[in-house]
């Protein structure tokens, strides 16, 4: 029996097609077609030739390929019996679900009696789909692989785009041909990482950052994870994406992937972008709509481990002075935590540095209309604490491996693990007024472990369910830990510990195209930065602080009266504007001159935008390049206005433009001749407003 199945978001279609009972190939995914296209003619147009002698047809590249289907590539999974012998599936058509956004199809094995359950989920206004597969097996096995549905990528497409990166560096976008062959990327740290991004983003050939068509993936899973991207010598790509550790070490009855993001856009890399960020802000994360983002305020680099009652009153006060609105006191305020070498896992206030505990400090906060967030690193332990004391069988991995920050790594997946967790941080969130948890990761696993990562989530949500107005922020080591999987139960991520303006400037505008502004952590750090050394101009940090989630890290004692004012200038501007570019449509602007990162954030109601044009290096050019913009209206005209003219050092010498004063320009040459910046010394941000003239 041949069986189609079709699944809409509002620009898209996605269409499974399954001859003989076979397992489904995905035969379409781009462009809406027509409500009356003819699946029974589109089943017949897909139909491969061949010309070589090798095999009497071309083998389905189906959504779990198989080797009973002598496919010639990587499958779609690889399991063994408890014998160790290969199994070898053979699925066939048991049943189907088919809802308005929802389909959920089951084949079924009598031989090796398994079933495969593939479930995918349309999102309409999103304009996502997620998939995701599961296994059952009535004997235990091992699996050694399981893919997620696999999805047949575009030919029309010379490229791949992924992410490397490290710590303090993430993001770091590549470009990888395609050829014939595998293209792997593997987390095998147990936890998402900083080099391994779980996003793939494949262009077609005509397409560009703003137009054209353009494929997006994403694995929506905190642990170690795989994608696999091959070519097939008959021309046919495939897209992979598993968890790495699916259950290596241990035997089960059941299997089951993460979901699988994917979207397609007709608008370029910055229309996945667009559908990607509305998904996270409209589907995953568990935070009120109308949510204003507080104004951060966290001590780390501004006093380490050097906490005293007094100090942090004063930082407190002079935070809210320039404008904080809430306060995370990070790590150091537990028993006996005076460096990174010592007693992770004892969740007790130190009373030699808050003898009457953390309230005196809470109120302090309270009493400047700040909220109060804490800092906790639950996974972890030190060896030096008295939990690793009293049980040292808790760890994950042998007792004398290599440690991570001088830590190790709690097996959460034994309850009274988990239990012993979630009693410290409730007595703590029961005992006081704490709104906001930055829940830190600062190591990676001894081995990857699936059910580490199934465990954490539990906990969370036990957390989530019994604090439910509590937020909670997701870092590891910065960005080691940002996947849609933790944004089920977490509301912001730590981009990076990386302050360094110039450096957080690129990884925002890498990770736009997956995160909400409202959830993307940027916080204006001290003179010097910490992790590079560099020494940026305050105008420049506080601007890349402002075009995401903005807070503060420095030590605010530290600050001039002039530096003060100039900080609180540019609060106020984020606080006035915060509410719309939380919606906001933002495109990134590609420009020949490498040395502006620039995007425009343009409001809902589409008569405001505002472009942050970042300076990031000495140009090549002796004369600025026009910056042309996206996502106007060709025909509206727009006051155009340069809003932080005093932050713009230069050595320019025009008496005209953007720097003199307001010009009243059109969508059509914004978008066509661009826009004529000023003549900046590296490390300046230029905010360019526009309002459309009525
Ligand atoms: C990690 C985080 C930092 C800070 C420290 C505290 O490195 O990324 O922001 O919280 O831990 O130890």
């Amino acid at each position: 029996m041949t069986n189609q199945w079709r699944l809409d978001t509002l620009d898209q279609t996605l269409v499974l097609l399954s001859l003989n009972n076979r397992l489904p190939c995905l035969i379409y995914w781009g462009r809406r077609l027509p409500d009356n296209e003819n699946l029974n003619s589109l089943s017949t147009a897909v139909a491969k030739d061949w010309g070589d002698n090798l095999l009497d047809k071309v083998p389905e590249l189906s959504v779990l390929p198989e080797q009973s289907a002598n496919f010639p590539g990587q499958l779609g999974c690889k399991m063994r019996g408890l014998d160790g012998m290969i199994l070898s599936s053979n699925f066939v058509f048991l049943k189907d679900e088919a809802k308005d956004n929802s389909l959920s199809l089951v084949f079924l094995d009598k031989a090796i009696e398994q079933t495969y359950t593939l479930t995918i989920i349309s999102f309409e206004e999103s304009n996502m789909y997620s998939l995701s597969a599961k296994i059952d097996s009535k004997k235990p096995i091992f699996m050694d692989w399981f893919s997620a549905p696999v999805i047949l990528a575009p030919q029309n497409s010379n490229e791949m785009i992924d992410y490397g990166g490290q710590w303090g560096g993430e993001f770091r976008s590549q470009i990888t041909p395609w050829v014939t062959g595998t293209h792997l990327r593997e987390s095998r740290s147990g936890t998402t990482s900083h080099a391994n991004f779980p996003g793939l983003l494949i262009p077609t050939i005509e397409s560009s950052e703003n137009s054209g068509s353009c494929y997006g993936f994403h694995y929506g899973w905190s642990g170690g994870h795989r994608m696999i991207a091959e070519q097939l010598p008959d021309g046919r790509r495939q897209v992979q994406f598993g968890n790495t550790e699916n259950s290596d070490l241990i035997s089960g009855n059941s299997f089951e992937t993460a979901k699988l993001y994917i979207s397609h856009s007709s608008n370029g890399i910055s229309g996945v972008g667009k559908s990607f960020r509305s998904h996270v802000a409209n589907s995953i994360i568990k935070a009120p709509k109308d949510n204003v983002r507080p104004v951060h305020y966290n001590c780390w680099e501004a006093i380490y481990f050097d906490h005293n009652i007094d100090q942090l009153k004063e930082i407190a006060s002079l935070a809210s002075e320039i404008g904080a609105e809430r306060f995370v006191l990070d790590d150091g305020w537990f028993k006996g935590r005076d460096s990174a070498n010592s007693s992770l896992g004892d969740w007790d206030v130190d009373k030699n540095k808050y003898p009457s505990g953390l309230q005196p400090l809470i109120s302090h906060i309270h009493s400047l209309k700040m909220s109060f967030g804490l800092w906790f690193e639950p996974e972890m332990v030190s060896p030096n604490s008295n939990l690793y004391r009293q049980h040292p069988e808790w760890i994950m991995g042998h007792k004398d491996q290599t440690l991570g920050r001088d830590q190790l790594v709690l097996n959460i997946a034994i309850k009274d693990v988990e239990d012993y967790l979630f009693k410290k941080i409730s007595a703590l969130l029961t005992e006081y007024p704490i709104e906001y948890i930055k829940w830190d990761h600062n190591r990676v696993l001894p081995y990857p472990d699936a059910s580490q990562t199934k465990s954490l989530y539990v906990l969370l949500k036990r957390i989530r369910l019994a604090y439910p107005k509590v937020e909670i922020e997701s870092c590891s080591s910065g960005g080691g830990r940002i996947d849609y999987g933790i944004l089920e139960n977490t509301q912001r991520v730590w981009l990076s510990d990386s302050n360094d303006a110039i450096e957080r400037l690129r990884i925002q505008h890498e990770a736009i195209l997956w995160l909400p502004t409202s959830i993307t952590g940027s916080h204006v750090g001290p003179k010097v930065c910490h992790t590079s050394g560099r020494e940026l101009p305050l105008a420049f940090r506080a601007w890349v602080a402002a075009q995401r989630h903005m807070g503060f890290e420095m030590d605010p004692r530290a600050l001039s009266p002039s530096d003060k004012a100039l900080l609180k200038a540019v609060t106020n501007w984020w606080k006035e504007n915060r509410q719309w570019m939380k919606d906001a449509n933002i495109l990134r602007l590609p420009c020949v001159d490498k040395s502006i990162t620039a995007e425009i954030q343009i409001n809902s109601s589409e008569n405001h935008f505002v472009v942050f044009a970042g300076q990031n290096a000495l140009s090549e050019f002796s004369s600025p390049v026009p910056l042309v913009l996206s996502g106007l209206d060709s025909m509206a005209m727009y006051n155009v206005s340069l809003y932080n003219k005093n932050h713009i050092n230069s050595l320019g010498k025009s008496d005209g433009g953007l720097l003199q004063k307001t010009l009243k320009l059109s969508g059509q040459f914004l978008m066509n001749h661009g826009l004529q910046l000023p003549k900046a010394f590296p490390a300046s941000m230029m905010v360019i407003e526009g309002d459309k003239a009525a």
